[in-house]
């Protein structure tokens, strides 16, 4: 089976900044159906890999391919459409409504009006947000979790083969995070998508990741299931096994 992403020996040198790279000789591949958590310290390369793969950011080196499909050679507009994309910052259009902000991207894709409308409502209620109350609200009117789901509605309105989540359930109570973790998890089997899911919480990262990478200084420091992971011996891995 091809997978949905590979990545391989991707490097990212910072334009004129001498030798400074943020991310190092990065391989590694995703599955129909898997998610890769990325863990890492702050700083570590997590964010800027994923700019890497939908390039925000273009490589330096190495090579990405998007089930099967090197992506150097699309558009940026076009390969961003075929991959979800939660950000840190979760990066809602304040101008748009709860409801225009989902459907963007079957919008652009050019569904019909009531296609969008049953996909906005069937993808607010998964995320926990009641269509009828949250729908037509504007960004400004939400809390920050709230936000959060609705960023992790438009990421999958269009159902591309791809997902990217720079730390998706940051802004969450630990209550609803439990929740949404718990969805997430039963969405994974489901789905058939591939995903890469960065956290700073190991708990979540164990418990959603297929396999787990440590990212170190831009290098992935580890790459293993979770049950190699737990039991590893790199002082990279331990640390963040004790944190937990
Ligand atoms: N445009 C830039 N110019 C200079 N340094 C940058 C730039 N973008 C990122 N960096 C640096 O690159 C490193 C990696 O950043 P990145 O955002 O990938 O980290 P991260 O692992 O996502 O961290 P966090 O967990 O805090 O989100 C950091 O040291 C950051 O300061
Ligand atoms: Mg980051």
């Amino acid at each position: 089976m091809t997978p949905v992403l590979e990545v391989r020996d991707l490097s990212y040198r910072l334009p004129g900044a001498g030798d400074r790279h943020l991310v190092t000789a990065l391989s590694f591949s995703v599955a129909p159906g898997e998610t890769l958590v990325l863990l890492g310290r702050s700083g570590s390369g997590k964010t800027t890999t994923l700019k890497l793969i939908n390039r925000l950011l273009e490589p330096t080196r190495g090579e990405v391919r998007l089930q099967g499909e090197a992506t150097a050679t699309l558009e940026p507009y076009r390969l961003r459409r075929r991959i979800g994309y939660v950000i840190q910052e979760i990066g809602l259009f304040p101008h748009f409504t709860v409801a225009q902000n989902v459907g963007l991207v079957p919008r652009l894709e050019g569904w019909p009006p009531d296609r969008i409308a049953g996909r906005v409502r069937e993808l607010l209620a998964l995320v926990g947000l009641d269509p009828d109350e949250f729908a037509e609200r504007s960004p400004r009117a939400l809390s920050g979790g709230q936000r959060q789901r609705v960023g992790v509605a438009r990421a999958l309105a269009a159902d591309p083969a791809l997902l990217l989540l720079d730390e998706p359930f940051g802004a969450l109570d630990p209550i609803t995070r439990v929740e949404l973790q718990r969805e997430f998890r039963a969405l994974e089997g489901r789905l058939g998508k591939g995903m890469v899911f960065v956290t700073h919480d190991v708990r979540e990262g164990l418990l959603l990741g297929t396999r787990l990478g440590l990212m170190h200084e831009g290098r992935l420091a580890f790459l293993g299931t979770a049950e190699e992971f737990r039991r590893s011996n790199d002082p990279q891995v331990k640390q963040f096994m004790e944190a937990a």
